[in-house]
């Protein structure tokens, strides 16, 4: 299937090197199980479950029929005033996945979207208790919240801010990444004092201003940055004692790749909304949620507004679209039918093992990682932070595995089913590709 030139022209990349990309395509026709292919028929492993979506591998048959089955019974209804079934059957199930407190589920279509909806309910939730002072919002150096308006205010990656000019006014947390900490695995001991951190913002901006932190329970676009021991709990008491609700943003935490349901599930610590997307429709059907606890969801239904007033003014079309939501049902079915939780857990100590065994390759600075979830982070060309980890990545589909670079980072997050042997040949490869 050959592509024009004005066709690779006419359409501008999302988060690409358009003008590189389009000298030279990297062109993916075909996914199956754990593979691509490309033009050529040539296989490549995919190394980060599509773009941290696809845990249980491609070409799924049991969602891939839910879809299609979808399709020909309702393709589309509208998402506004009226109702489907599989939307209710969907957010239920979503509930069995989120800590037990939190068990109310608002659809939308994507990750960013997901985000800018629990900021707004955090907001818009202190107004109906009567507290419309505490609107501001902090996030973390670090942070990727996509890349809507809300998204990048409280994100901690300069680039993705630096050109738009005026965001929300936020404060950011320090990351937590500490140089005493390179090469741990799993969590670090060191660095929950991190989090008191929180108590000098408070100091700065007052609580009764204060709306809401937003967290992602382990950092995943930054590298993969698991907590320290202790730091997530400590933000949570923090946030209970100065009433300032606590976002976790688990787009790529939630459902399994962290061997639980969710960041929450794997370090204990229940937040008071959680947005989730990406893994819930196996990246299948573009859909993503914030989930709250009940509380907060009562605080906008406890109202004397006439009934047939709406009481939150916000909303996507897509929103619950029935084909998602039958990819959603699907796949949660699969997580748990197929124990994929268990999968996690069983392989990755071995995934673990097998990655912090590049530590002596040459420019690699430090390693991370939890559940099926890889960070290397590669020594920079003088004034060139980003341009190993593309260099690196580029080697590595040319040697037939897809893997995601971004800053001085290279990320690996392989399918939930992933064999052994896949392991070792990803890992020998990146070896390969650092030496040379
Ligand atoms: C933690 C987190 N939040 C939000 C997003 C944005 O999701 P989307 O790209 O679906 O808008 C991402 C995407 O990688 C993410 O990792």
């Amino acid at each position: 299937m050959e592509v024009t030139q004005a066709q690779l022209d006419a359409h501008w990349m999302p988060f690409t090197a358009n003008r590189q990309f389009k000298k030279d395509p990297r062109m993916i026709h075909e996914a199956d199980g754990r593979y691509y292919k490309d033009a050529d028929g040539r296989k490549v492993f995919d190394g980060l479950s599509g773009l941290w979506t696809c845990g249980l591998g491609h070409n799924v048959s049991k969602i891939n029929e839910a879809i299609t089955s979808q399709l020909s019974t309702l393709d589309m209804s509208p998402s506004f005033q009226f109702g489907h079934p599989k939307s209710f059957q969907l957010a239920e199930r979503i509930t069995d996945f989120s800590p037990e407190e939190l068990n109310r589920v608002f659809f939308t279509c994507s990750g960013s979207e997901a985000v800018e909806t629990a900021l707004k309910i955090a907001r818009a939730y202190w107004r109906k208790k009567n507290m419309p002072s505490k609107s501001k919002l902090i996030g973390r150096v670090k942070g990727y919240h996509g890349v809507n308006f809300g998204g990048i205010s409280v994100g901690g990656i300069g680039a993705n801010r630096a050109i738009f000019g005026e965001t929300l006014t936020v404060d950011h947390l320090r990351h937590t990444m500490l140089e005493s900490n390179v090469f741990t695995r799993g969590q670090p001991e060191e660095g929950a004092d991190l989090a008191e951190e929180l108590l000098e913002l408070i100091g700065l901006h007052d609580a009764s201003n204060i709306a809401a932190v937003i967290v992602e329970p382990m950092p995943g676009s930054a590298g993969v940055i698991p907590p320290p021991v202790g730091y997530l709990n400590r933000l949570r008491e923090i946030c209970t004692q100065h009433n300032i609700l606590l976002i976790f943003d688990e787009v790529i935490c939630g459902f399994g790749r962290l061997g639980a349901k969710s960041g929450a599930d794997a370090f204990g610590v229940t937040p008071d909304i959680m947005t989730i997307a990406k893994q819930v429709t196996n990246g299948v059907i573009p859909m993503g949620a914030a989930i709250v606890r009940q509380e907060i969801y009562d605080a906008f239904m406890d109202t004397d507004a006439p009934e047939y007033m709406l009481e939150f003014p916000h909303g996507y079309t897509y929103s619950a679209h029935p084909v998602a939501c039958a990819a959603g049902l699907a796949t949660l079915d699969v997580i748990e039918d197929e124990d994929m939780l268990g999968r996690v857990r069983n392989i990755s100590p071995y995934f673990e093992s097998l990655l912090h065994g590049l530590q002596n390759c040459p420019h690699v600075t430090d390693i991370r990682n939890y559940g099926l979830a890889g960070g290397i982070t590669l020594e920079h060309y003088p004034g060139e932070p980003a341009r190993r980890p593309y260099e690196v990545a580029m080697k590595m589909w040319e040697k037939g595995f897809y893997v995601r670079y971004g800053a001085d980072t290279i990320q690996l997050a392989p399918a939930f089913t992933v064999e052994e042997t896949e392991i070792d040949n990803l890992v020998n490869a990146l070896a390969d590709c650092l030496s040379r």
